[in-house]
């Protein structure tokens, strides 16, 4: 959720503003940078965007900052970080959340510490001057073990030119490069700034000067150094904005993808393995869980396996059977998500493997699973999800011909003929962008409408929820997704003019069935836009029909959703949303 950077050197302030920039994407309540100069510790904080931030102090020798996404306490001043001790010794910075912060805030207040914010990260700041014990790395140690949560913890002092870092639960990685050393939430923010990177393990403790020095429970660990890897597709070099761009790079997306999966060793799994799995449990939130619904209904079909789609936050707190028969294919873009972290986490200790499907090399996600499958969506920056789920859907489809092949429920003949039909599928995205003008013209068309739902049956069904959730998160238009079957028991209830139906139908068998639901909702006042690569005549001039182009239907979802993205991106800007940014999210969710 909230983006946190740190570093040492001449150009700290700057370095510091610059990576502020590119994690504004976790969080865009308010910004905020602590920097120790020669008068000591200077803060400064913003309301919304980092370029709100005045930051007049560019000479430094440590900088820290941060970009919120607020849980505790509402969008002020006051609430940004970083925060300042009682003393004015230590500026902290902090992602995560401290669930006992309350006992420690009353505690404190008690002895007649006053507080700035409503939040529980400022607690953290005065428990170092409560507790300093003359060394502030092992004050920063004994402070964390008196807090419980997940947090990553930046601290700069005014006692000397280091930085101290702490991480439980909450991603946080180290680098060294020409300008100093930093620390930071996001890998990929790194590759900026440092030539090698190290992500901290779990409880680690940070000590940064002109080296980096990194203690486990007392114990000193070498950090383990990989090059930070550049991006393909950085969304951040486009003008414009990034949602629209990075739906622009679907077709590159996932070809690269469909590439990498066989370039990276394909399934990865041998059929000793895929005999031994009894079930395989599909988990992921939000966008990623409509890949897990997708991924799942394809591995029912082709492998005939028992298998699930579950939000992860739902297999954290509900019993799913899981043992050593278990895989549990995880798919996170970021690879930072805290509940499907918890997930998986779960599903370990219970005896599963864990497959991760991710966008983002040497996220916390990668270090959880025993097969790392990378989709190359290159870095997306738009909260709203689009080419890293068409990604994901070209690697979990080639993940359940591949597993369906090896469990022989796929003759070798059938694998090749669907790994061809994949050569449709890039093109035909690239076709439907080059119409982008005409989803333009469409958005419009319905901009009276109060209400959407998205409809469709199997795969479609998917599809629906993912268009129904690009489009309430970036256009706030009340939109939800429904089985077509079970508009009648209830929902039918709802239809009225300036209601919007969109209705999928991109498997043969179900064109009727889809036409049918049309008509009860046209019937009733309701608008309808159907998406179908079969033929479909408008019954009404209520009715609109896009045609899309034909595909094997195992990848119909990969280019189905594209009108989706590309409705709900004009439909935002039509209603003056700043669609790279909705209100009250944030791209990577870092906190249950
Ligand atoms: O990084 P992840 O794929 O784990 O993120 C999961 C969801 O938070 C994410 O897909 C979210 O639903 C997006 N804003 C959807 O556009």
């Amino acid at each position: 959720m909230c983006g946190i950077f740190g570093t040492i050197g001449a150009n700290c302030v700057t370095n510091t503003l610059l990576a502020l920039h590119q994690l504004e994407y976790r969080g865009y309540d308010s910004a905020g940078i602590g920097v120790k100069t020669e008068c000591g510790l200077q803060i400064e904080k913003s309301t919304g965007r980092v370029n709100a931030l005045k930051v007049d102090f560019v000479a430094g020798k440590v900088a820290i900052g941060h970009t919120r996404w607020a849980t505790h306490g509402k969008v002020c001043k006051q609430n940004a970080h970083p925060f300042v001790s009682y003393d004015g010794n230590f500026a902290v910075v902090h992602n995560g959340i401290v669930e006992n912060y309350l006992q420690h805030k009353l505690a404190l207040q008690r002895q007649g510490v006053e507080f700035a914010s409503q939040t529980d990260s400022e607690v953290i700041a005065h428990l170092l001057a409560k507790h300093f014990d003359g060394d502030v790395a092992t004050t920063l140690q004994k402070v964390c073990n008196m807090l419980t949560g997940s947090f990553a913890v930046v601290v700069a002092t005014s006692r000397d030119d280091n930085l101290y870092a702490y991480k439980r639960g909450s991603a946080l990685c180290v680098g060294k490069g020409k300008q100093g050393t930093c620390v930071c939430s996001d890998v990929a923010v790194m590759e900026q700034f440092a030539s090698s990177v190290a992500v901290l393990p779990e409880n680690c403790l940070a000590v940064l000067g002109n080296s980096v020095d990194l203690w486990v429970e007392g114990k000193h660990v070498e950090p383990c150094y990989f090059a930070p890897s550049h991006t393909d597709c950085d969304s951040n070099q486009l003008q414009g904005d990034a949602m629209l761009a990075e739906i622009f790079q679907i077709p590159d997306a996932v070809r690269q993808t469909y590439d990498y999966y066989f370039a990276s060793g394909g399934l990865c799994l041998d059929k000793k393995q895929v005999n031994g799995y009894k079930r395989v449990y599909f988990v992921g939130c939000g966008t990623a869980y409509h890949s897990a619904m997708v991924g799942c209904s394809l591995l029912q079909r082709l492998a005939q396996m028992d298998c699930q789609a579950v939000v992860a936050s739902e297999y954290v707190y509900d019993s799913f059977p899981t043992d050593k028969h278990t895989l549990v294919v995880a798919i996170s873009q970021s690879g930072e998500t805290a509940d499907t972290l918890k997930a998986v986490q779960k599903a370990k200790r219970q005896g599963a493997t864990v497959y991760a499907v991710t966008n983002v090399c040497n996220s916390s996600l990668c270090f959880e699973a025993s097969f790392v499958k990378f989709v190359k969506a290159g870095r997306e920056i738009s909260v709203a999800s689009t080419k890293a789920y068409n990604c994901q859907l070209v690697a979990l489809t080639l993940f359940a011909v591949d597993f369906a092949h090896a469990k022989g429920r796929l003759s070798a003949r059938a694998r090749s003929r669907y790994l061809t039909c994949f050569d449709k599928v890039p093109s035909a995205c690239k076709h439907l962008v080059s119409q982008s003008t005409a989803f333009a013209l469409m958005a419009k068309r319905y901009k009276q409408a109060h209400l959407a739902y998205f409809v469709g049956r199997r795969l479609d069904f998917a599809t629906a929820k993912e268009g129904a959730l690009k489009l309430k998160e970036v256009s706030y238009l009340p939109s939800e997704a429904y089985p077509s079957g079970e508009l009648k028991h209830g929902t039918l209830a709802m239809m009225e003019q300036g209601v919007l139906v969109v209705a999928l139908a991109c498997e043969k068998d179900l064109v009727d069935k889809c036409c049918n639901t049309v008509a009860e909702v046209t019937s009733r006042g309701a608008s309808a836009l159907v998406l179908s690569q079969y033929p479909v005549s408008p019954t009404s001039n209520q009715v609109q029909v896009v045609s899309l182009p034909a595909v094997d239907e195992i990848f119909a979802p990969i280019i189905s959703v594209v009108p989706l993205q590309l409705f709900a991106y004009y439909f935002a800007k039509g209603r003056g949303c700043d669609v790279d940014r909705p209100r009250n999210l944030a791209k990577s969710v870092t906190v249950e």
